[in-house]
């Protein structure tokens, strides 16, 4: 039942602030303001390694799960799309801690991943939204997200679950490894309890993005910039047009521009420019205006400060609340999806069941 939204991509982009508050319910002890992981049957500070293994919108919380189990864990990461990872005989040393993430947790060459790792030795984890799913059946620890089914062929509510469930993951890492003191842990947790009400806030410039959709929907290309943890959201904005409204997009990690996509500008490609202020915020907005002087136009997602220093640049902005970048992919994810439902929407497709994609890839 899609209630009083026109599709249900939509309902489930709205369903992000409820739905992503019961998944850290279930990872936070609140009183204690503690991440705690189901019980599992092996010892998390034996692990000295973690291998992450999805496909598509998944694998991008994987590559922003590196960031932060990096960060904090300080244990080395490695994240593959799993139709790599499966051909391309992985070396996988002990007390490696190999995580799937999964919303379907039938994906073919993700289940087929995760066999091959069990099949080497390899302890594992999933992050997984259907907890009937084989892949729930198979991992040694499931990490549920609880983000109710989710219909949309697009992936939205899922996404920003798999992220909660990630920054569970990391900081439980964290501690298990002694990387992280209690004070430490307490604030990591009240920034993402913090997480649901700016995701609303995120929502609430539904309308604004609706009517840039237009100038966005008239566009042969697309890029989408951010550094960070705010790379794979650009990567995942880029997927989410091209999905669901069949405009060529690609998503680059800011400091590439200069490699070779900036010959591709000029005024007839948006540029969606994601920049929470913050200590990377001046090295991504020098890239935009790197951009701009090639005659861009850009559409800057950031923070009242971060708009306060580079908005004029902008043909367009887009304000985020000001949060803690640990929790910035949860929040920028909202404008990347309105962005591209709204285009799509203009263009007159099919948002809920675009054409080629199936819900859930359970072929090789
Ligand atoms: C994008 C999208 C796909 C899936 C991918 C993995 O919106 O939905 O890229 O993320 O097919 O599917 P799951 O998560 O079911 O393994």
């Amino acid at each position: 039942d899609k209630g009083n939204h026109r599709h249900f991509m939509l309902k489930e982009i709205y369903e992000q602030p409820v739905v992503v508050a019961q998944t850290l319910a279930s990872y936070i002890r609140p009183v204690e303001q503690k991440v705690a992981l189901p019980d599992m049957s092996f010892d998390l500070s034996k692990i000295e390694r973690v291998a992450i293994v999805a496909c598509g919108t998944a694998s991008y919380v994987g590559m922003i799960g590196k960031y932060w189990i990096e960060r904090f864990a300080r244990l080395p990461v490695e994240v593959d799309v799993a139709s790599e990872f499966r051909y391309r005989d992985p070396i996988l040393l002990p007390n490696t801690l190999g995580v799937v993430v999964s919303q379907s947790g039938e994906t073919a060459d993700t289940l087929a991943a995760l066999r091959h790792m069990k099949a080497n030795g390899v302890t594992t984890a999933g992050i997984i939204n259907v907890p009937t799913s084989s892949m729930a059946r198979e991992v040694d620890l499931l990490l549920s997200t609880h983000a109710g089914p989710e219909i949309g062929v697009a992936s939205t509510k899922a996404f920003t679950c798999q992220l909660a469930v990630m920054a569970a993951l990391a900081v439980n890492l964290a501690r298990a490894k002694g990387k992280l003191a209690e004070d430490e842990e307490r604030e990591i947790v009240r920034h993402l309890l913090e997480a649901p009400a700016a995701i609303n806030a995120a929502l609430a410039h539904d309308a604004e993005i609706e009517a840039m959709a237009h100038t966005i929907a008239a566009a042969r290309d697309v890029l989408y910039l951010g550094r960070g943890p705010d790379y794979p959201l650009a990567l995942e904005g880029a997927l989410k047009l091209k999905e669901i409204s069949y405009i060529h997009a690609e998503g680059y990690a800011s400091g590439e521009m200069k490699h070779g996509p900036i010959a591709l500008i000029d005024e007839h490609v948006p540029l969606i420019v994601l920049a929470p202020s913050g200590p990377l915020f001046d090295k991504t907005v020098s890239n935009m205006q790197e951009a701009k002087a090639r005659g861009a136009r850009v559409v800057l997602i950031s923070d009242a400060e971060g708009l306060a220093q580079a908005g004029e640049d902008a043909i367009a902005t887009i304000e985020m609340p000001s949060v803690h970048p640990l929790i910035a992919p949860l929040v920028y994810a909202v404008p990347v999806q309105l962005l591209a439902y709204h285009v799509a929407v203009a263009k007159g497709t099919d948002v809920d069941q675009p054409r080629n994609l199936a819900k859930s890839v359970t072929v090789e």
